[in-house]
């Protein structure tokens, strides 16, 4: 697990990998900057050069790399992601939205310090169409999920859950809005969590510590 300790100088250094617009890199560093969640977002890793999280990173002053997949092998990609991380000392990433399913020895590395949400109750409907896949398949409640990464696909062992009720006539759009509401609040909850070493990993299980 994370030896990390609130009370280290300079506190928990956080890497954020995300491919998309970044709204949850941006509840992270919205927690940050209201004293809620005391870590450092050292680092966003991006893979997308038109990422809106790229820009979110630019005006919050958080340094980011461009590492485009495209024209690199898997190695070189995931190699040149290890420097970043290792150049600024990183201790924990947060994956938020990022699109790139990562390597068995990536991950292996990373076991325990890598978190990621996704946007459904898991096992239910992993994968890159979790709102179209519940709308799909008529469940009446679907949520959220956030977990540590292992070597499977949306499958490592479960953080935190929270449901959000499915309407009849909703779209991916409008579940996805709601469901992205709660990922606002509960990713940077969680990551404080860790950051208090609250959170202890078991095998498949995951027990937090209450007050
Ligand atoms: C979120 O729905 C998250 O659950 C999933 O990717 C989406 C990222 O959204 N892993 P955003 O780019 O942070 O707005």
């Amino acid at each position: 697990m994370i030896d990390n300790g609130t009370e280290r100088k300079g506190g928990l250094k956080l890497a954020v990998f995300a491919s998309g617009s970044g709204s949850d890199l941006q509840s992270i560093i919205n927690a940050v900057e209201r004293g809620d969640l005391h870590l450092e977002i050292s680092l966003l890793v991006c893979n997308n050069p038109d990422a809106f999280a790229l820009e979110r990173a630019r005006t919050h002053g958080i340094p980011s790399v461009l590492i485009d997949h495209r024209g690199r092998s898997r190695d070189e990609f995931e190699q040149e992601i290890r420097s970043e991380l290792e150049k600024r000392h990183i201790d924990l990433i947060a994956l938020a939205g990022f699109m790139r399913i990562l390597t068995p020895d990536f991950v292996g590395r990373w076991r325990g310090k890598m978190v990621n949400i996704h946007p459904a109750l898991l096992p239910s409907f992993p994968g890159v169409h979790a709102h179209r896949d519940a709308i799909a398949y008529g469940v009446k409640v679907s949520g959220l999920t956030i977990h540590f990464v292992d070597e499977g696909v949306d499958h490592g062992p479960i953080i935190c859950q929270k449901s959000v009720e499915v309407h009849d006539g909703d779209t991916e759009e409008t579940l996805g809005e709601r469901v992205l509401e709660q990922e606002h609040i509960w990713y940077p909850k969680v990551l404080q969590w860790i950051v208090e070493g609250r959170v202890r990993l078991e095998g498949r299980k995951v027990k937090i510590e209450t007050d």
